[in-house]
């Protein structure tokens, strides 16, 4: 047995495609004694029914066969599987298909019959070789997707538990986080930021008031005006919501959104004060849709505004609450989407 070659146990099948019996006997015999498993056919057309039906690693294929042709066989062959490696086995130089077929159907390679059947051996050797990198890449592929999927669930589950505590803390401002993340992502997209962006802004949206959780009801359900203290206690809440989401190092992205969206665009923002692009891009986006949704929004002591008075409200604070550049693009949303907005607003009155 040869160096090296790849062994029946490793499981490769081959089917030998050839009209004349005698060819495959002695192909298969000799592939036999090399340790291999080999199946042969000597009608075409059955042959083509055996791939359908059973799986092979490679198949030798005779070229000029009847009642088909070898190239018309792979014709068929590729309808329905693309993975199979082939070999087409020519019985003189003639004979050699041309070059676009081969490439047209994805033959991976081609040998003359001859008394040396060396030649053949190297070629199924490195055949095998090739479908065995094909099989471990497949593999790890599969491997990899599962793990990603796995990921992907663990994800949605830790942002749906939060999204129950960030609830239960909503009630008095019904369905802000949710709004609040739906108009983010819109001007996410508005100032064309890339899809993986405007679902980590939508995330940021959802969770950006998440340090509520850490603020007495009494003070956030207050219906009268707070006290400096309670302001200041109020205040605490965008550090306290970056420290929970710090728990969870997969929303390490949004942390920028919960700890900077209450930052003023003029410097006179809480917690750091920061100014201008100081305040991190995603921050800045959540703030104005933060704003806006305040703005809309019924309150136990007071109606919400309309869209344009919060609109002519946005324009006034350009520069100083707000970036300018981000809230003249929520400004368009506005003006062109209107009907979205408005029934985003109704969903929470
Ligand atoms: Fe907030
Ligand atoms: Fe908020």
């Amino acid at each position: 047995m040869r160096k090296n070659q790849i062994r029946s146990e490793d499981g490769y099948k081959i089917l030998v495609v050839d009209d004349e019996q005698g060819i495959i006997d002695s192909i298969s015999i000799f592939l036999k004694r090399s340790g291999y498993n080999v199946f042969g056919i000597t009608n075409p057309l059955e042959a083509i029914e055996q791939i359908r039906r059973e799986n092979f690693d490679l198949l030798i294929l005779d070229y000029i066969m009847t009642p088909i042709h070898g190239d018309k066989v792979i014709e068929e062959v590729r309808k329905f599987n693309k993975d199979l490696y082939i070999l087409l086995l020519t019985g003189h130089k003639d004979l050699v298909p041309p070059l676009e077929t081969i490439k047209k159907y994805d033959i991976q390679g081609y040998c003359e019959k001859s008394d040396n059947p060396n030649q053949l051996l190297l070629l199924i050797e490195s055949a095998l070789k090739s479908v065995e990198q094909v099989k471990t890449i497949k593999k790890i592929n599969t491997e990899l997707k599962i793990s990603q999927d796995k990921l992907a669930d663990a994800y949605m589950g830790t942002v749906e538990a939060l999204r129950v505590a960030v609830d239960a803390k909503d009630t008095y401002t019904k369905g802000h986080s949710d709004r609040v993340a739906y108009y983010s992502k819109l001007l996410a997209k508005e100032i064309n930021l890339t899809s993986q962006e405007q679902e980590r802004i939508y995330i940021g949206g959802l969770f950006h008031d998440i340090g509520k959780i850490g603020i007495p009801d009494s003070i956030l359900q207050k219906p009268e005006q707070l006290t400096n203290e309670e302001y200041s206690e109020i205040k605490n809440h965008p550090l306290i919501g970056a420290q929970i989401i710090n728990a969870a190092s997969i929303f390490e992205d949004i942390i920028p959104i919960v700890k900077s969206h209450h930052e003023r665009y003029d410097g006179k923002g809480y917690p750091n004060g920061l100014k201008g692009d100081e305040i991190p891009i995603y921050a800045r986006i959540v703030a104005i849709a933060d704003s806006f949704d305040a703005m809309t929004s019924d309150r136990q002591y007071r109606k919400g505004m309309t869209i344009d008075a919060a609109k002519t409200e946005i324009i006034r604070n350009i520069d100083t609450q707000f970036d300018g550049n981000i809230a003249r693009a929520f400004v368009k949303i506005l003006e062109r989407d209107r009907k979205i907005i408005e029934e985003a607003i109704m969903l929470g009155r």
